[in-house]
């Protein structure tokens, strides 16, 4: 006998993106919105916390209509209200949280808190339908940096993560430091493409395994310094290159290591780094050493309410329910993760 699908709509607002979507059974995606302010805060060099809560106030009610109606679907279709309620700016955090709690109070339909990161290792589930835990994910958002071993979709352990900044973090600063627009990743990754190893930085690994990006941007910018004292330019393509190749590669050496030790062959990535040109290429290529790799649609890398939907589906499964007093938690950490700062 079919068992009942069931119908999620996630509502995504920690930080620059409004988004909602509605998925099917935690795999199948209906509709995604996103409305990114990414051109608003681009003139700022940032994200303006007080200008991205303002404007999510704004979006969110078409932005959540549009979800429905783009999947063809009312509420009395859905199944339960997931939303973000943290790691995030606290003021974006709110605008979904209410939200969501206010279409849960009318509707009746259930609520179901999110964490935003474990939201990220879901959007592997929306692209590979046959992926089932256990595998090793690399996640590399904005915001956090870390391994993770999935063991089932409900119950993972942090095996390594940043004891400072994000991976996300350092690419924004860096293209800061050399002058890109916001968001810098993904020029970054543009200019790296176009240049060649020839600055040495340090690993970005520690001696325990776990990861350290503040030093490397301190690298970045006293190359950067350095040079211009001697009346020099650096080779900008260059020195993003060698920059992303430091960044990169002690995750991939980390995520392989953890492969080995826990005897297991599948790797995923997630979050807005796992976009990188060059970490999808050197994770392409360990098929080659006999290991699936997982890389998400690029459409799926960055925030989106698809991956908090599908989030939503399995705690859903589990009965693992929110109530109205739900509130946005800016500092939430993976499960097991212990606060760095
Ligand atoms: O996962 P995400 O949306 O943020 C959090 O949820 O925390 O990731 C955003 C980050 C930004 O730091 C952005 O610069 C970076 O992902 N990013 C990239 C690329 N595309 C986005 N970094 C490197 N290469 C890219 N292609």
């Amino acid at each position: 006998m079919k068992t009942k699908d069931i119908y999620i709509l996630g509502i995504e607002s920690s930080c620059d993106e409004t988004s909602a979507a509605v998925v099917v059974n935690g795999r199948q995606i209906l509709s995604n919105v996103v409305n990114s302010q990414i051109d608003i805060h681009k003139r700022y060099g940032g994200v303006v916390p007080e200008i991205a809560g303002r404007n999510h106030v704004e979006a969110i009610d078409s932005v959540v209509d549009e979800a429905l109606r783009q999947a063809n679907v009312t509420l009395s279709d859905i199944d339960a209200v997931a939303v973000t309620y943290g790691a995030g700016l606290v003021g974006a955090l709110f605008v979904g949280v209410s939200y969501a709690k206010g279409l849960c109070q009318a509707s009746g339909l259930p609520l179901v808190a999110v964490n935003h990161i474990e939201g990220h290792i879901c959007a592997n589930y929306l692209t590979y339908s046959n992926l089932q835990p256990p595998y090793i994910c690399l996640l590399t958002s904005g915001g956090n940096t870390a391994i993770v071993k999935v063991n089932d979709y409900d119950n993972y352990d942090v095996l390594a993560s940043t004891v400072d900044d994000a991976v996300g973090e350092a690419f924004d600063k860096v293209a800061r430091i050399v002058g890109l627009p916001y968001p810098g990743g993904v020029h970054v990754d543009a200019l790296a493409q176009k240049g060649h190893c020839t600055y040495k930085f340090h690993d970005v690994v520690t001696t325990n395994g776990n990861f350290s990006y503040s030093g490397l941007k301190t690298a970045v910018l006293n190359t950067v310094h350095n040079a211009e004292q001697r009346g020099e330019k650096v080779n900008t393509s260059d020195l993003c290159c060698s920059f992303t190749v430091a960044a990169i590669d002690g995750l991939v050496r980390r995520a392989v290591q953890e492969c080995q030790r826990h005897n297991l062959n599948k790797i995923a990535v997630a979050g807005g780094v796992g976009a990188n040109s060059y970490l999808r290429q050197q994770l392409s290529q360990l098929t080659n050493q006999g290991y699936e790799v997982y890389l998400p649609k690029l459409s799926l890398c960055g925030d989106n309410g698809a991956m908090i939907a599908s989030r939503g589906y399995w705690q859903y499964l589990s009965g693992n329910f929110a109530d109205l007093t739900l509130t946005a938690c800016p500092t939430l950490k993976l499960r097991g993760q212990k606060p760095h700062r």
